[in-house]
């Protein structure tokens, strides 16, 4: 195939091109990227999940002495003889590391005079990897809280340990705990902050906006069970918690200011999604009773935007974060066209909350949570789960695409595989476990699409974004996890993803096929533009190839307009070895091969390479 790349003319490409999207989905926030270790901290969801008495002594769920309105449930410790407390698993399991400082602290009830312990153990040996006694401040009639720390001797040879709090007491008494935390150092070493290595993947994507808070998990599945901003704030004690609506609870400890100092850590743009009355049981608030809703997003925004002055912007101060924020995102609701929720969304919700949120912050993009209706201005959100053939058969959508605003991919993957038939996805046969190649380069086909057209398309974004392996509700997802970072897996679609992002365009430049006016060739699909940073000074060629013919390898003659003979050029490809099938695992985490070719521009600047069937690849041409 000869392609030809005029210097001139195409189109200027969203610096938004690639970002990622969250939901507490898989346990990718309590179990996952929120730092936490102990799992059923606060005994939020009413139960003594996760806990077992240590000793003699035993464990009942108490409501008689709340730690707080928010926290009503706590545990009490009856003692026996000897030693009394409680053991807590973690999330399927606690990373143990000598070189790591744990940071703990728990609430207590109850007339104590001895010391407590807390330990990190094997569950496997009962060896005791971490321990320090903690000096009682424990009182009749008032919770006193008890900070400590943690220093291994040594690292746990894998994940199964538990944390131990324990307590001596000289007769049978009664303590109540609650609010039993730990946390290992975390990323930027934020309090209340998030794993170090799931962070550093996030950061590694090079994302230039991070999509929050669902998904459906923003939404809620019945009549007050939505994401609400305003009880994730503050001190861990005032946060109620709440039933995800992915069938575990949610703690919001990581909560509405943890997602902007998560924004902050990665230098990203939020594209903050706020509830608009659908609930994924159908029902939909009606009209009369919106202009609450309405009034809470306005609520959010003075909180996250709002001088000091102003009643949310104080109360943000007061909360420790006197500095603004800003936000130039907002995308009402999401995937409103489902459950029933198009033609009220159409008729009354989403005109409620652009005009209201327009009128007092005129700067604020909004974006509609479907590509089925707009509203003045407002741009759209596709969401695409389908099979590999299905997303190269929409390489041209967004050529053709006329609607006009623009358009965030706020959740894409390949979920199932090709059936012989161009077929969407049918959502009563099972997921895929894994992305593999083919429904990656697919992904990646689809994105060329995308970036061809990146004066429509605003961005993309993967979706779901992470999975713990040990408790998930779908699959495939793009970084999966254990409690043990040494199981922390990225989908082969995540190198893609990388190469595409940090290889960005500012604009597109306009590509012939000699010979062909189309925008495929032989299974050949592409974009081209000029490089932005680092890539100022050249010009990039992306490319995939999806089902050769014969599963040929493609040979390419690339002209880009004024290059040079002798300009030097980056070609990265990759494949994998296992062609269509190959996925990563825990086990097996290196199923893409990079390949980095040196080339140079021949006569005329042309340059040549051939691309193998099932590839992706990234061609960056320095004109200076
Ligand atoms: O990504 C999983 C789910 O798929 C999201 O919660 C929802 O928006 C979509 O339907």
């Amino acid at each position: 195939v000869s392609l030809s790349v005029s210097n001139s003319g195409g189109n200027a490409t969203s610096p938004y091109m690639y970002g990622i999207m969250f939901e507490d989905i898989n346990q990718s926030g309590d179990g996952g990227l929120y730092a936490e270790l102990i799992r059923n901290r606060a005994f939020q969801n009413g139960t003594l999940d996760s806990w077992s008495a240590v000793g003699r002594s035993t464990l009942t769920l108490d409501t008689s002495t709340p730690l707080s309105a928010a926290l009503p449930h706590s545990v009490k410790v009856t003692s026996g003889k000897g030693r009394a407390g409680l053991k807590n698993p973690g999330y399927w399991g606690i990373d143990v590391k000598k070189t790591d400082k744990y940071s703990g602290s728990f609430y207590s009830y109850g007339a104590y005079n001895g010391s407590f312990t807390a330990s990190l153990v094997s569950d496997i040996t009962n060896e005791t990897l971490a321990i320090t006694k903690i000096k009682s401040k424990s009182v009749a009639d008032a919770w006193t809280e008890h900070k400590f720390e943690l220093l291994p001797s040594k690292s746990a040879a894998n994940s199964n340990n538990s944390f131990v709090l324990e307590f001596r007491p000289c007769r049978p008494t009664e303590l109540k705990f609650n609010l039993i935390s730990l946390f290992p150092p975390t990323y930027k070493n934020r309090p209340n902050g998030m794993r170090r290595e799931l962070m550093e993947k996030l950061k590694d994507l090079n994302p230039s906006f991070l999509r929050i808070p669902g998904g459906n998990n923003l939404e809620g599945n019945y009549a007050g069970n939505y994401w609400n901003w305003s009880t994730t704030l503050g001190p861990l004690t005032e946060r109620p918690g709440r039933m995800g609506v992915w069938t575990y609870p949610n703690t919001d400890g990581l909560g509405l200011v943890e997602y902007m100092h998560w924004a902050e850590d990665l230098d990203v743009e939020v594209v903050l999604a706020v509830a608009a009355g659908l609930y994924l049981n159908g029902e939909v608030v009606p009209q009369a009773e919106l202009g609450i809703f309405v009034q809470d997003a306005l609520n959010e925004l003075e909180f996250l935007m709002g001088d000091v002055s102003t009643p949310y912007g104080a109360l943000r101060a007061k909360l420790g974060y006197p500095k603004p924020w800003k936000i130039k995102f907002v995308e009402v609701g999401n995937e409103d066209n489902l459950w029933g929720g198009l033609d009220s969304y159409k008729s009354y919700r989403l005109q409620m909350f652009y005009d209201a949120i327009k009128a007092k912050y005129p700067d604020i993009f909004i974006f509609s949570s479907t590509d089925e209706f707009i509203y003045k201005e407002s741009g759209r959100d596709y969401h695409k789960y389908t099979r590999p053939d299905y997303f190269v058969a929409q390489y041209g959508k967004f050529d053709n695409w006329s609607a006009g605003s623009p358009i965030i991919v706020g959740e894409y993957a390949t979920v199932q595989n090709n059936t012989g038939k161009l077929e969407d996805t049918d959502w009563d046969a099972p997921k895929n476990q894994w992305s593999n190649w083919i429904g990656s380069v697919a992904e990646a086909v689809f994105l060329l699409g995308t970036e061809r057209n990146g004066d429509r398309v605003w961005g993309t974004t993967f979706a779901p974004l992470l999975q713990n392996l040990n408790s998930y509700q779908w699959a495939p997802d793009l970084i999966s996890f254990t409690a043990d970072p040494a199981d922390t897996t990225v989908s082969v679609s995540y190198p893609i993803l990388k190469l595409f992002s940090d290889n960005r365009i500012t604009h597109t430049l306009p590509t012939k096929a000699i010979g062909s006016n189309s925008s495929s060739s032989n299974s050949l699909y592409w974009v081209a533009g000029r490089g932005g940073s680092p890539h100022d000074s050249s010009y990039i060629l992306k490319a995939a190839v999806y089902n050769s013919t014969s599963g040929a390898d493609v040979p390419l003659r690339v002209t880009f307009e004024g290059l040079k003979r002798g300009a030097r050029a980056q070609l990265t490809v990759l494949t994998a070895d296992e062609g269509a099938w190959a996925h990563n695992t825990p086990a097996s985490k290196d199923a893409v091969r990079t390949t980095v070719k040196s080339l140079t521009a021949g006569e005329g600047g042309q340059i040549e390479f051939s691309l193998p069937d099932l590839s992706v690849a990234v061609l960056v041409a320095e004109f200076s």
